[in-house]
């Protein structure tokens, strides 16, 4: 990759370029934060990129404070408490630095700053964002170091409500980071598995608005050349981690994956959702495990599509094509290929799973209409390993 540095206008303000870290502050001065909240997770804060970054800032003498009380999938109490940090040390932005808790979080954290409301309020249903005070949200500034989520170019958090069990979207057109920089050296130190299965979910992202119904040709244009970028670099940068260009190529995938389900997502994240919650289980690496069982399902509701999708990536165009492409790069990535790979059996509520998955709001632009046992059929399919006919 040439060491040139790209200024995106769309969806949001995208600085982008290796090293273009050494830009934070000056985001900082554009959006008129003096006192920005670090947010980042409770395991990259002790890394030496956050370590480098932190020092970097207050050599340009801007004064900060951090939060990193986020962990894993992010729940509301990581929020709450991150919002009284906030209000306590007078911030007046925030900084959020990491994968998908850190960026969820601190975007979560900058909206909550201001309003009066719980945050359970702004459900991603019908109008509830209205009822948020738009003049208390505080400016963000998100810096991914995973390239999965995308959240950096999202216009909400997944945000996990401890009391329920239930992993909830809370949206706010303002969740939209003002200004995003996209460096591929601050993922360079990324495990394998985790760029794996980020990966996967920036793929996921991708796949499922391609596919989701609905007229949308940017969305679809967005989808489309994400996909290739992923197909060219996931095992690449997960072969090499080193790979400057590959690394910056998944990092530019994710965004596009998250704009592009401005237009809807489906199955996958609807089954992936309450695995997350109820146990835990990394976000990506559930996607990737039910992308198979979930485009075999699909199957005669998305064939057009995915023949489409073929021609783009410039394979043989039948969907046994894409589905096997889908199948050898999981096991490339050494992705498992049931559920039951990952949790046990006995643990798994099948009922339970099913109604949540069913809830979930990526149900509703699944291409195939879905109904509870469509869900426990799926979820039974992950189970035996057995894909559909
Ligand atoms: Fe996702």
């Amino acid at each position: 990759m040439n060491n040139i540095n790209y200024n995106w206008n769309y969806p949001t303000t995208i600085w982008v370029g290796q090293n273009r870290i050494k830009d934070l502050s000056l985001a900082c001065k554009k959006l008129n934060i003096s006192k920005p909240l670090f947010v980042t997770d409770s395991e990259l804060v002790k890394s030496n990129i956050v370590k480098k970054t932190l020092l970097d800032l207050k050599k340009e003498n801007l004064s900060f404070e951090t939060f990193s009380n986020v962990s894993g999938n992010p729940c509301g109490s990581h929020v709450e408490e991150g919002v009284n940090f906030f209000n306590q040390k007078k911030c007046d932005g925030v900084i959020a630095f990491g994968g998908g808790s850190g960026l969820d979080v601190g975007k979560a954290i900058a909206f909550m700053s201001g309003q009066n409301l719980p945050i359970w309020d702004f459900e991603d249903i019908g109008d509830n964002w209205t009822r948020a005070n738009n003049d208390m949200i505080s400016p963000i500034i998100a810096v991914p170091t995973t390239a999965g989520t995308g959240s950096e170019t999202g216009r909400a958090s997944v945000i996990l409500d401890e009391k329920t069990g239930v992993k909830k979207i809370i949206f706010h057109p303002k969740f939209l980071p003002s200004i995003v920089i996209l460096d591929p050296i601050l993922t360079i130190d990324l495990p394998s598995n985790i760029t794996a299965a980020t990966g996967m979910d920036a793929l996921a992202h991708n796949l499922e608005a391609y596919c989701a119904p609905g007229y949308h040709p940017m969305a679809d244009g967005i989808a489309l050349e994400g996909m290739r970028l992923i197909k060219n670099s996931l095992l690449n940068v997960v072969n090499d981690g080193s790979n400057i260009e590959a690394r910056m190529n998944m990092l530019t995938a994710s965004s596009m994956g998250s704009t592009a389900f401005q237009k809807g997502l489906g199955a996958i994240h609807s089954l992936s959702h309450p695995l997350n919650a109820q146990y835990n289980v990394h976000h990506g690496l559930s996607n990737a495990i039910f992308m198979p069982y979930v485009l075999t399902f699909n199957k005669t509701f998305i064939e057009n599509r995915i023949i489409l999708i073929c021609e783009y990536l410039n394979m043989e165009k039948n969907f046994e094509t894409f589905l096997n492409w889908i199948l050898h790069l999981r096991k490339k990535l050494e992705i498992p290929h049931k559920i039951t790979d990952i949790i046990d059996l006995k643990d798994i509520n099948l009922d339970k799973l099913s109604k949540m998955a069913l809830d979930d709001p990526s149900t509703s632009s699944n291409p195939r209409k879905l109904n509870i046992n469509d869900m426990r059929i799926m979820y039974e399919h992950s189970i035996s390993g057995e894909l559909f006919k």
